[in-house]
């Protein structure tokens, strides 16, 4: 068969895009030169993921679906994880984004813990853990007939160890820490990043229950639990610490909240396990020793003609799923408790980015209820498609082996290769990649000033308003500098009416579209959205305190806020990750 060309720089590849895989993507000599092109790159990724195809068919003919995710990847229409780009074909060889790992009530467990998030970072992996299992601060310890020094003290020795290895070399390291609700040392997690220089390498989110919740609807007492003896630790009362959590995220944007209830609801293999946390963005819930590949579809790739364009979509998402699937098989897994699990469910995270940029071309509002109908639409589809492009592999391949006593294990069920299909991801460096507005978030900015080498400012313009701009005559370089400094261009009068509807923010939409938007799309997505509501300065606790109530009662797996300002700076924003 006849090989695509690899071009040495390819079409549509940005400045920006080239400037990241440069400096973290791109193969290096030992004095640092750069041994591949971009292209090369998208090459090393194709042919090593196609090839895992011969793990099933050792007569495969690789080379035809090499191109084909080649074609995928250099147009842009999809990428997977940045771990993926980086490491396919290389030595290091994983290539996923996200872990989950047990914290046992031992020291052995703990630093055992410790050692395997270092061999993660190392390879560019994020982790997620569940500090719950510990035994609080100040309890007994039986060996030494001392007192434990509680999950607390502990996530500052992984905090310690991740700033310690930075990611890869290049990608720093990124932790999620959740503790129950019912966990006595609940409060001072609640309280642990109020100082702003603690726990940086950390993301901290409050387990949920939905008993905690009822009983902040009911106003009343719950029990905290010693998770050494299962024993009543006293109790608290809930909307009390619902709005301890609620003040917290006010004054700087966490803790987040999970429901664990609904992560526990949706958990396809409950024989193997209970689901305790998430990795560090929140998007993807993982029992312990689990890990899972990403990948995200660029919606803007798929307006032809002012329309979607359905059949194009539905041959990527068939794609991107034989893509995802592969990328399991080609992994080098870090711990062999991690390839067991991760082999055993075979969960892969397709989702998406670029969906602002596709509602810009299909002439829809952003904050509109149209907006929020499509998006249901659309990730139905993709999930819909997605299921079956699944259950295809797994007709040929098997279904993954947890499958017996799975959710999927029904009456006369067909086989299914992946025990979860669809995640929605922050997208926070493949997007740059990609020159695409970020997961399924709205534009960050429309146009914004970039500084070069300390001193020549830039005023970068989001290609689809300079183009409009241009196209309806109110394009000017002296408009784009004064957008860029007002930050937003509602009320800027020469741009017109419309054009000012179709370009809104982060900052210009309201708190409830924000969560409106991000339950259309946890509707049909197998795991969760990855999202952050932003708030103006001015919010009140109050605010704070309805969206996290409003993200329960819409069917959200948890929330992320940020208000802004509230922080000198935002660790891991869903804008740049990297
Ligand atoms: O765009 P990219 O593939 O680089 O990553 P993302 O979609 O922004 O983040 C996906 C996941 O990668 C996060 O939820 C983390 O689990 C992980 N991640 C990480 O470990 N360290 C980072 N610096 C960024 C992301």
């Amino acid at each position: 068969m006849k090989r695509e060309k690899t071009h040495p720089t390819l079409p549509g590849l940005s400045k920006n895009a080239l400037t990241v895989l440069e400096k973290r993507y791109l193969r290096r000599g030992p004095n640092g030169t750069t041994l591949e092109t971009a292209a090369d790159m998208f090459r090393r990724v194709a042919d090593t993921i196609a090839a895992a195809d011969r793990s099933f068919d050792e007569t495969a003919d690789t080379a035809g679906l090499g191109d084909t995710f080649y074609r995928m990847m250099t147009s842009f229409e999809f990428l997977p994880n940045s771990p993926t780009l980086m490491n396919a074909g290389r030595e290091l060889g994983q290539l996923s984004a996200c872990f989950v790992l047990p914290v046992g009530d031992s020291m052995e467990e703990i630093f055992d813990a410790v050692k395997y998030t270092a061999l993660i970072h190392k390879s560019g992996g994020g982790t997620g853990f569940s500090f719950s299992r510990l035994r609080p601060a100040n309890d007994m310890v039986s060996s030494t007939t001392g007192i434990s020094s509680g999950p607390l003290s502990f996530m500052r020795v992984f905090d310690v160890a991740t700033e310690t290895i930075k990611q890869g070399g290049t990608r720093r390291g990124a932790n999620m820490a959740i503790l129950r609700v019912d966990h006595p040392d609940i409060v001072d997690f609640i309280m642990c990043k109020a100082d702003q220089k603690q726990l940086n390498n950390f993301n901290i989110s409050v387990g949920l229950t939905e008993k905690f919740m009822q009983a902040v609807e009911r106003d009343e007492e719950y029990t905290l639990v010693n998770p050494r003896n299962g024993k009543q630790h006293g109790t608290l009362n809930a909307r009390k610490v619902f709005q301890r959590i609620v003040k917290q995220a006010w004054e700087n944007g966490e803790p987040g909240i999970v429901f664990l209830d609904r992560l526990n609801r949706d958990n396809p293999t409950p024989q193997v396990g209970e689901i305790e946390s998430t990795n560090p963005c929140g998007e993807q819930p993982l029992l312990p020793y689990e890990s899972c590949n990403l990948g995200s579809i660029n919606l803007g790739k798929f307006v032809a003609e002012g329309a979607i364009d359905w059949n194009r979509l539905k041959e990527t998402v068939r794609n991107a799923v034989h893509f995802l699937d592969n990328v399991i098989e080609a992994n080098s897994y870090p711990l062999q408790q991690i390839h067991d699990m991760t082999h055993g469910n075979r969960k892969i995270g397709l989702g998406v980015m670029g969906w602002a940029d596709m509602l810009i071309l299909l002439g829809i509002p952003y904050s509109s209820p149209e907006a929020v109908k499509l998006g249901t639409k659309v990730m139905k589809f993709i999930n819909d498609e997605g299921r079956l492009a699944s259950r295809e592999l797994g007709k040929v391949r098997g279904s993954f082996p947890n499958f017996t006593g799975s959710t999927f294990d029904i009456k006369d069920a067909e086989p299914m290769r992946n025990a979860t299909v669809t995640t929605i991801a922050p997208t926070g460096t493949i997007s740059i990649i990609a020159n695409a507005s970020s997961g399924v978030e709205p534009l960050f900015a429309v146009s914004y000033l970039r500084t070069v080498m300390d001193k020549n400012v830039l005023v970068e313009v989001n290609p689809h308003f300079e183009r409009i701009a241009k196209e309806r005559g109110f394009y000017s370089e002296s408009l784009m500098k004064r957008i860029a400094e007002h930050g937003t261009v509602q009320g800027i009068p020469e741009v017109p009416q419309d054009v000012q509807e179709m370009f809104v923010t982060a900052h210009d939409i309201s708190p409830n579209d924000h969560i409106q938007m991000q339950a259309a799309f946890q509707l049909h997505t197998d795991n969760a959205v990855s999202k952050t509501v932003n708030f103006p300065n001015s919010a009140t606790i109050e605010d704070v305190e309805n969206v996290y109530r409003l993200a329960y009662q819409t069917g959200c797996k948890g929330v992320t806020i940020y208000r802004d300002g509230s922080r000198d700076e935002q660790v891991l924003s869903t804008a740049k990750k990297d």
